[in-house]
């Protein structure tokens, strides 16, 4: 472990071959893109995942996506960004924006992203995102970004505002990841053509301009699917399907006991088939395997209702989200350490994003060196 911060600046100055401000020398070209305050950082692979700030972290986030966060930091060097630049591409108040921020980042760290394990930070406060964005468009091709089955999604189910921003949002996607020399991205399947997009644009570019980029490799879940309450489709804020971190047990209750289950339990008799239930899928985060098993074998004899099933979850789900849920208080009472923490992040972050921004500037032939700055 780095004695200081110092010392962790001072390694990923080298790691990104920053020039020495008194010498101007540079080290030797480094693309591993390690360089975390961690005993390991030259040879842990660095992981970047965005999220946008909606307002609400809801289950299906958290089991998804932020709970691997969580595991992540503990073997790879990690940026975790609340994407607000990706965010204003879809209707929203700009009154709500920084509220919205600030509760993310509290719900990311009350579901346990830590710090001092990882680079936790709001993509505008590192203008290099929208800078390198810029210059990555320039190497994308048009007509993979009219590929990109969310762009059509989005522009058929909104058809009044299909803007440029959405056009480009896999390649300002693109801009986080290589900013950091990330080479794991943990991304649902939903985000694998952006991903697989970020890869070309690394290859157009380092083709054209020398290598630069190295290519980002999806981390692929193994979580189970979460879908919604619906039972119909993934849980989703705009779908409106989702039982959030924050709700009180009393809802997340009313909102389990009217959730879908196996459609094929009408009746309390009829049995059912847990492996086609989401009742049942949420059971295998929040039950051990006795309850688990004691669900499935009540579900297929109909030993059990569906109702008893849910009880069983929400003992589970109550004693998980109510810690998060308590975490969340405690930080929610000190919005100034929340800040500090997000501009740490953002401090860090930037360290970093200057370095790579100027040498793809340099390996554009874009700007003067000398300038004043
Ligand atoms: N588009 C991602 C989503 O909606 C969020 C995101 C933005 C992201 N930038 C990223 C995810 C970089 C992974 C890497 O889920």
């Amino acid at each position: 472990m780095f004695s200081s911060f110092a010392d962790w600046t001072i390694q990923s100055l080298i790691a990104f071959d920053v020039p020495d401000p008194t010498t101007g020398r540079r080290g030797a070209p480094n693309l591993t893109g390690n360089h975390a305050p961690n005993k390991n950082a030259f040879t842990m692979e660095t992981v970047f995942s965005g999220i946008q700030p909606s307002g609400e972290l809801h289950l299906g986030n958290y089991l998804g996506a932020v709970r691997n966060w969580v595991a992540l930091q503990d073997t790879h060097t990690c940026f975790f960004c609340i994407v607000d630049y990706h965010g204003i591409t879809q209707p929203y108040q700009p009154d709500e924006v920084s509220r919205f921020v600030h509760e993310m980042a509290i719900a990311l760290l009350a579901c346990g992203l830590d710090p001092d394990r990882c680079t936790l930070f709001v993509q505008s406060a590192v203008p290099e995102h929208t800078e390198l964005a810029w210059a990555l468009a320039s190497v994308t091709p048009h007509g993979e970004l009219g590929r990109m089955t969310q762009f059509k999604d989005k522009a058929e189910h909104h058809p009044d505002n299909i803007n440029a921003g959405l056009f480009m949002y896999p390649v300002l996607q693109a801009a986080d990841i290589l900013l950091y020399g990330a080479t794991r991205v943990p991304v649902g399947e939903d985000q694998r053509q952006h991903l697989e997009l970020a890869r070309e644009i690394v290859r157009r570019f380092n083709a054209r301009f020398g290598e630069t980029f190295l290519e980002p490799q999806p981390l692929l879940s193994t979580t189970p699917r979460i879908l919604g309450l619906d039972g119909q489709a993934k849980m989703s804020k705009s779908l409106g399907n989702t039982i959030g971190l924050a709700e009180s047990d009393s809802t997340i209750w009313e909102k389990l006991r009217t959730a879908a289950t196996d459609p094929a339990r009408a009746r309390r008799t009829d049995p059912g088939n847990p492996l086609v239930c989401n009742i049942y899928t949420l059971h295998r985060f929040f039950s051990d395997e006795e309850r688990q098993e004691v669900v499935r074998t009540g579900c297929t004899t109909a030993g059990i209702g569906c109702i008893d099933c849910k009880k069983m979850l929400l003992e589970g789900v109550t004693r998980d989200l109510g810690a998060i849920r308590t975490r969340a208080q405690m930080l929610r009472q000190d919005p100034a350490r929340v800040e500090r923490v997000l501009a740490d992040g953002a401090f860090r972050a930037r360290i970093i994003a200057r370095a790579t921004m100027e040498r793809v500037r340099h390996r554009m032939g874009i700007g003067r060196p000398f300038a004043a700055s």
